[in-house]
């Protein structure tokens, strides 16, 4: 752990970024449970399918997504495979790499542009592609958390891409204040819970076990979380008024204790930092008419 999370510069935060997903790219699929989640993916899936349903009424032709701290394309490949154009932009080269290669091998290469850059200076990568001003749809994915400041991607997103219609944001750690203590009971509960997912996902067998956390690249999930109430207001001041989707949810290893959690147990479910997180998605103007 870091003595204090004060000290820390954005460039100390971007550089434990690039090394760790620079050097953990090629087997990021195989050592991240989330990806693996029958649950978790489930949800992503029925999310993505409303937004682009939602936009693809109004649209001349093909939505064009960004995606944000892409990685190996948890986003981008259902995107893609709902029919629209994506731009993944990620700090680290070997995320880009093997995304390219997993879009090259399901045949989506012409609707994919894969630029490293980070999420918190995009208007510099602006300056070199152009296109990036054209998107019509923003997708987040466990990406906020990396930042120094959470906050910069939302004001340069509504400076810079006049077209953008919809915010997207999942799987980001709720923040420490918003959450409600646990009572006994759920305390129990979740003691259980914890003790089953554990020993659950060792009886499946991960083919890999994920590295140990960087507090220092996972910044604000050590920190306090992301906030998404000032999130929603930011977008809301940039007219993004519409809350088309925004849930909470805890994040478990395997699919088996993510249902017991948030759906089975839910009245038990408790708050647990950086466990619980959340999913927003905010719209601007009104598909049906095609105002911004
Ligand atoms: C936890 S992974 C999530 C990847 C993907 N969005 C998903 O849902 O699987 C975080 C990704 O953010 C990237 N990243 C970290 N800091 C970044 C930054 N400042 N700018 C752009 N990408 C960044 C990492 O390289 C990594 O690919």
């Amino acid at each position: 752990m870091p003595n204090s999370f004060d000290s820390l510069s954005r460039e100390d935060i971007l550089q434990h970024n690039l090394v760790l997903h620079e050097n953990t790219a090629e087997q990021y699929d195989q050592i991240h449970y989330y990806l693996r989640n029958r649950f978790e993916q489930r949800c992503l899936w029925q999310d993505l399918r409303l937004i682009h349903r939602r936009l693809e009424c109004a649209a001349n032709g093909p939505i064009r997504y960004l995606d944000l701290g892409c990685g190996t394309g948890n986003l981008t490949l259902k995107l893609l495979s709902l029919g629209g154009c994506v731009i993944g932009v990620d700090l680290a080269p070997r995320m880009i790499d093997v995304l390219t290669q997993k879009v090259a091998a399901a045949g989506f290469a012409a609707d994919f542009r894969g630029f490293i850059g980070s999420a918190d200076d995009l208007l510099t990568l602006e300056k070199t592609h152009a296109s990036l001003r054209d998107v019509q749809v923003v997708c987040i994915s466990s990406v906020l958390h990396h930042l120094f400041r959470w906050e910069t991607p939302f004001e340069q997103l509504t400076e810079l891409c006049p077209s953008l219609r919809l915010a997207y944001v999942t799987h980001e750690p709720c923040s420490r204040a918003s959450l409600t203590p646990p009572h006994a009971i759920s305390r129990a509960y979740n003691r259980g819970l914890r003790m089953f997912d554990l020993l659950w996902s060792r009886t499946i067998r991960h083919p890999k076990e994920a590295p140990a956390d960087d507090p220092v690249a996972d910044y604000h999930a050590f920190k306090d979380g992301i906030d998404e109430s000032q999130i929603a207001e930011m977008l809301s001041a940039s007219g993004f008024r519409e809350k088309l989707i925004h849930r909470r949810y805890n994040m478990r290893r395997t699919t088996q204790a993510s249902i017991l959690d948030n759906v089975v147990c839910r009245v038990l479910r408790n708050d647990i930092f950086p466990i619980t997180m959340f999913t927003l998605a905010m719209m601007r103007g009104s598909a049906e008419n095609g105002q911004t």
